[in-house]
């Protein structure tokens, strides 16, 4: 049994070899027609698991520009994706976080999403925080 086992971990270890995988995203962020600076971008990663790792966050300059890179050891190749959280067209005290898949091919890679228009809800997970409520991040 202990031998079994002993195998069995061995085949396992063999093929589960972590990669570093990277992924590079930038872009520029508009509300309408206007670039917006010091919004908060995250790159995560969603694990076979279904949980979120942040790995990495920046913010846009004054000019709406990012760059954000991240990297991580995974056995299976990493689903990136890209959140901003802004307050595009939003009511007060509500924050709008926009998700975007970064395709597979363009992990190890740079992905430039170019313009960015906030103000379209098709990527929108629509959380409204309540920014006065004692749960607000
Ligand atoms: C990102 O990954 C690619 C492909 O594995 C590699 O060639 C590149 O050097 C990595 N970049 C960085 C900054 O680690």
């Amino acid at each position: 049994m202990k031998l079994q086992f002993l195998i069995f971990a061995c085949i396992i270890f063999k093929f589960s070899t972590a990669i570093l995988q990277n992924v590079t995203v930038r872009g520029v962020t508009f509300c309408n027609k206007k670039p917006v600076a010091k919004v908060d971008v995250r790159l995560v990663e969603k694990d076979i698991v279904g949980q979120y790792d942040t790995l990495n966050r920046v913010r846009t300059n004054e000019m709406g520009e990012f760059e954000v890179f991240g990297e991580k050891n995974e056995y299976f190749s990493i689903t990136p994706i890209l959140q901003i959280i802004h307050r595009c067209n939003t009511e007060i005290n509500c924050l709008r976080t926009s998700t975007y898949v970064i395709p597979e091919k363009f992990v190890g890679s740079v992905y430039d999403m170019n313009l960015i228009a906030l103000d379209l809800y098709d990527n929108d997970e629509t959380y409204c925080h309540n920014l006065l409520s004692p749960w607000a991040q």
